[in-house]
């Protein structure tokens, strides 16, 4: 870890997560930690300065989201400087630029992850979102766009901190792998060790003791935690406690927590998006239970939020013995690893 000018607030972040990240997420994970840097799903920039109504749900900021970072993803500088000034006015901590997304529609723009192959567009980007944004200002890049480029990512993380990011996140896999293969961390600690501003290591961490392993490993600043946070974002309080050599069980209301994250998703969202979003939220959580598979299959054949609490109750109902997670400090406190200690 390095003095920063301007020091992060948190070694835990929650990772952007398009449709997961929603304002009930980071509800939930607010009740079990009041520092983690929590995330917006990723904002298109066009959309944003065409003032698109669809955005709007996107870029809300409620009270207790600070400290919050808006994801925005673009390729043109002056649209991505827009969105940062329109952005700005929320006051949020930060503002992120994607350079990892590698899903096509987003890809053809020569938005995220292609900006890891034109450096002199990325670096361009970056100067005009520094310009545009008084906030704390980050990439989000991955190691590569169709191949894992060590050299490359430390060029381009360094380019950025020349155009004035504050901190640099990195997913160390090629943008064309997915979630394919193990990400590579000891490029996380190449690249921390390169660059004077923070770097925040990013990748399948599913657990307290590997994130803690990570840091005290690579050197990092912090660490990123996306699809273990959407199955229990309880995992912050953890790794808090870890952190400050703490230990005691937590104890989880699992049930209350499935039930008001589906009644958050309802009234902090429109109903358009209840579908979508509800059944993410589900995909996730229902790895907290024995009978996920079972669980989701019922939830999925639902698309209003009352609809997904019916099979949630109907299941708790038949285990009830499920309705409350023990964590002790051994265990790892993610469903997302499926070895979280049940009562
Ligand atoms: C459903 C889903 C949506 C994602 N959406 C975004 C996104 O919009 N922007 C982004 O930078 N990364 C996105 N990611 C990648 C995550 O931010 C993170 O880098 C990745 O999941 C690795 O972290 P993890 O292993 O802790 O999940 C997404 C990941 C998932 C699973």
């Amino acid at each position: 870890m390095k003095p920063a000018e301007r020091p992060l607030p948190s070694r835990f972040f929650l990772a952007p997560m398009a449709e997961v990240t929603t304002p009930a997420l980071r509800r939930l994970v607010r009740k079990f930690s009041g520092s983690a840097v929590l995330y917006s799903e990723m904002i298109s920039a066009g959309a944003l300065l065409a003032r698109a109504p669809h955005n709007e749900p996107l870029t809300a900021k409620l009270d207790g989201d600070d400290p919050l970072v808006y994801q925005i993803v673009g390729a043109k500088p002056d649209v991505m400087a827009g969105a940062c000034r329109i952005l700005a006015e929320k006051q949020p901590f930060g503002i992120d630029i994607n350079m990892g997304c590698g899903a096509p529609d987003i890809v053809k723009t020569g938005a995220g992850a292609a900006l890891l192959k034109d450096h002199d567009l990325a670096r361009r980007v970056v100067r005009a979102c520094r310009a545009a944004a008084p906030c704390r200002l980050s990439v989000k890049m991955r190691s590569g766009f169709d191949r894992h480029d060590p050299a490359a990512t430390v060029t381009l993380a360094k380019i950025c901190q020349d155009e004035g990011v504050d901190f640099i996140v990195l997913h160390p896999r090629f943008g064309k792998l997915g979630f394919r293969r193990s990400p590579d961390w000891p490029l996380v600690k190449e690249v921390g060790e390169a660059l004077s501003v923070p770097v925040i290591g990013n990748g399948d961490i599913k657990s307290a003791e590997t994130a803690l392993r990570r840091l005290y490993e690579t050197g990092c600043d912090a660490v990123m935690i996306g699809r273990a946070a959407a199955a229990s974002p309880w995992i912050f309080r953890c790794l808090e406690e870890a952190l400050a050599g703490q230990s005691s069980d937590l104890v989880v209301p699992l049930e209350d927590l499935f039930l008001e994250g589906l009644d958050l998703i309802g009234s902090y969202l429109p109903e358009r998006l209840h579908k979508s979003r509800g059944h993410r939220f589900c995909f996730y959580f229902s790895g907290n239970v024995k009978f996920s598979h079972n669980l989701y299959t019922s939830i999925r054949r639902e698309e209003s939020i009352d609809g997904m609490k019916r099979p949630v109750i109907a299941y708790f109902e038949k285990n009830p013995h499920e309705r409350i997670i023990i964590l002790s400090p051994a265990a790892s406190p993610s469903a997302y690893s499926r070895d979280s200690r049940r009562v």
